[in-house]
């Protein structure tokens, strides 16, 4: 790992995240939202990419639910491996999946290593969407599919001064891109059938299930584990979202696009 590599997630944001998201998530929806981005596609057999796993709850779901054959994930922080692979082991899918901590930039795959490659709500962390885009059309083969979720922004050039301030009250690398934003990387590395599918009114009302939950069922326990100074924070932080995601400014994505055979 390169010396400036430090720890984003740590130990308490991800109890905090994985609580209100589910076992093996660090993004809404758990599953559902893996199923209903992947809809028609047979992952049966195949061999997927997954960047940034996090915890690896998209990568065992595609092994138990869509039958791939092999899913690689990748993560720049290394302490989330371990736990990939304890979740893994857990579910009986250590075979099917591989779980590996990379540098941040070109992915260290030869080109056309893969049937589909897939992120979660992971690429926000990548500012630039053209050279993430190439080298995803690099790595797939002819024909696969490129399927993923991921948080985007609602403006072109400068964001409200409340997304501002969310973005200063998460204290995350982000480096966000607009719907034009990413269709113009997808087409421009050579993907075709790019579909880009907006979130925003669904997690609208799903962030605000999510901030009653921790100010209510899931605020002692996790209090207990993390501090309750550390809560308070992050209730501040959705109410910054919830404003955000209300003015439009952020708005979680559902991309596609197909390498042409
Ligand atoms: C919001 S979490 C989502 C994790 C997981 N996909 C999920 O849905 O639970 C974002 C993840 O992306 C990882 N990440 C950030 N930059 C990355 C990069 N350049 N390459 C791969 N992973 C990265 C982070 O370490 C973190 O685990």
């Amino acid at each position: 790992m390169s010396e400036d590599t430090h720890q984003e997630y740590d130990d308490g944001l991800v109890a905090v995240l994985e609580a209100v998201w589910g076992e093996g998530f660090m993004s809404p929806g758990g599953t559902d939202e893996v199923d209903r981005y992947l809809h028609d596609i047979d992952l049966n057999g195949l061999s997927v990419l997954d960047i940034g796993c996090g915890l690896g709850g998209v990568d065992i779901h595609m092994v138990l639910q869509h039958k791939v054959r092999k899913i690689v994930g990748v993560d720049i922080e290394p302490e989330l491996i371990p736990r990939c692979k304890r979740l893994a082991q857990k579910y009986n899918v250590v075979e099917q999946t591989e779980f590996l901590c990379v540098e941040p930039g070109t992915l260290p795959f030869t080109d056309a290593s893969f049937d589909m490659v897939t992120s979660k709500d992971s690429i926000i962390h990548i500012a630039d969407k053209h050279t993430l885009a190439n080298d995803i059309f690099r790595l797939l083969k002819p024909g696969g599919w490129f399927a993923a979720s991921d948080w985007l922004a609602g403006y072109e050039d400068r964001p409200s001064p409340e997304m501002k301030d969310y973005l200063v009250a998460e204290a995350l690398d982000f480096g966000l891109a607009s719907a034009d934003g990413y269709r113009k990387a997808l087409n421009a590395a050579g993907f075709i059938d790019i579909e880009v599918v907006d979130r925003n009114e669904w997690y609208c009302a799903e962030a605000r299930r999510e901030r009653d939950q921790m100010r209510g069922a899931l605020f002692d326990g996790l209090a207990n584990q993390v501090g309750k100074e550390f809560m308070e924070h992050e209730i501040g932080v959705w109410e910054k979202m919830i404003v955000a995601l209300d003015q439009g400014q952020l708005r979680p994505t559902h991309l596609r696009g197909r390498k042409p055979v």
